[in-house]
């Protein structure tokens, strides 16, 4: 019989609660014990836990955030602290420890590992900017959010003859602002992986009124170097030469809230069962994502600080289909 923990750590996501219940609850399968930790890294680094039964994680799959809680815990980052998380796992027999957050949670669950404890990660964050899985959870849920934005927000642009920014969150990362442009038809996707020309951007919306467009939608990854506030400043500035006035939606946090679609809770359910099965297997030190639609484990090591990069052939696509 194993002593199992699980921790939720970083921004939350849709979908995190229905993989720690598919943790718990294949565990209890096994005859195992099941662990919450509470807060992330600071429950764990202050001897957190709470005991997890199948009733305990019984109505969470269909609710977003996470039954645990999360916390930004920057203090994980010292040896010390780490050291100290790993006392108190030993204390209480804790055999291994599920995490399920994204690259900052796994470079954590890198530097447990290495210290000596077993570790199984589980890749979670609505930036899809893990490297290891080619979706995690809550990406899906969250650019559905985005898209009813850009829908809603198309629909009143479409009335006034006016010009959108949809900010969209993502950090570093412009995966949710390129699939979110795409799929909702923005003019223009402003993306943190190339250097933003507001000139360009300008030169797009003046292109999709001459083509007789009554509306025009720039969705901008909040990671842009220029961002919806500095671009609509920009604007502004040069209001009479460029003619153009922008709006700001920005979505922040509504992204990450909500309850998680289909997508996310299969995403997730499959990801904490397999994190289980690992840990059944003596398999730690690796993070749990899914490849070409396959569920695989890959050493951390090898996934954290590695920078995921977007598909040139999406790019290709975003600029061909905003003509
Ligand atoms: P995410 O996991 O969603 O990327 P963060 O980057 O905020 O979110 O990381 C979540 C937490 O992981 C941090 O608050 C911190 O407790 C821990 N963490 C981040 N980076 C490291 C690191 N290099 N070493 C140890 N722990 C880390
Ligand atoms: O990593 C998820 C994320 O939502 C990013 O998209 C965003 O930049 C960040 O977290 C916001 O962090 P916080 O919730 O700590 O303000």
């Amino acid at each position: 019989m194993k002593r199992i923990a699980v921790v939720t750590s970083g921004g939350d996501a849709p979908g995190i609660n229905a993989a720690v219940r598919a943790v718990v609850r294949t565990a209890i399968d096994k005859g195992w014990e099941a662990f919450g930790v509470r807060h992330g890294y600071a429950g764990l680094a202050n001897d957190d836990f709470l005991p997890l039964g199948r009733r305990d994680v019984g109505g969470i799959i269909q609710r977003g955030g996470t039954m645990l809680g999360s916390k930004r815990y920057p203090e994980f980052k010292a040896d010390d602290t780490q050291l100290k998380a790993i006392r108190f796992l030993r204390q209480r027999e804790i055999d291994a420890l599920v995490i399920i957050g994204g690259d900052g949670s796994q470079a954590g669950a890198l530097a447990l590992s290495q210290k000596g404890f077993p570790v199984v990660g589980v890749a979670s964050t609505i930036d899809n900017d893990l490297y290891g899985s080619e979706i995690t959870i809550g990406v899906d849920t969250a650019l559905n959010v985005a898209l009813e934005a850009i829908d809603r927000v198309k629909v009143t642009a479409s009335s006034h003859e006016r010009a959108f920014l949809v900010e969209v969150m993502g950090r570093n990362c412009g995966y949710l602002a390129l699939v979110s442009g795409i799929a909702g038809g923005a003019e223009c996707i402003v993306l943190p992986e190339t250097p933003t020309d507001p000139e360009a951007v300008a030169r797009d919306l003046r292109a999709a009124y001459d083509r007789g467009k009554s509306h025009a939608i720039v969705v901008v990854a909040e990671g842009a170097s220029y961002n919806a506030e500095a671009l609509a400043h920009y604007f502004q500035e040069h209001r009479g030469r460029l003619g153009f006035e922008l709006r700001i939606v920005k979505l922040g946090h509504v992204q990450r809230g909500g309850a998680p679609g289909v997508f996310d809770r299969l995403l997730a359910t499959r990801l904490g069962a397999e994190a289980t099965e690992s840990i059944a297997r003596n398999e730690f030190s690796v993070l749990v994502g899914l490849a070409k639609g396959e569920i695989v484990t890959t050493p951390l090591v090898q996934i954290v600080g590695k920078t995921k990069m977007l598909d040139p052939r999406l790019l290709r696509l975003a600029s061909v289909l905003a003509q």
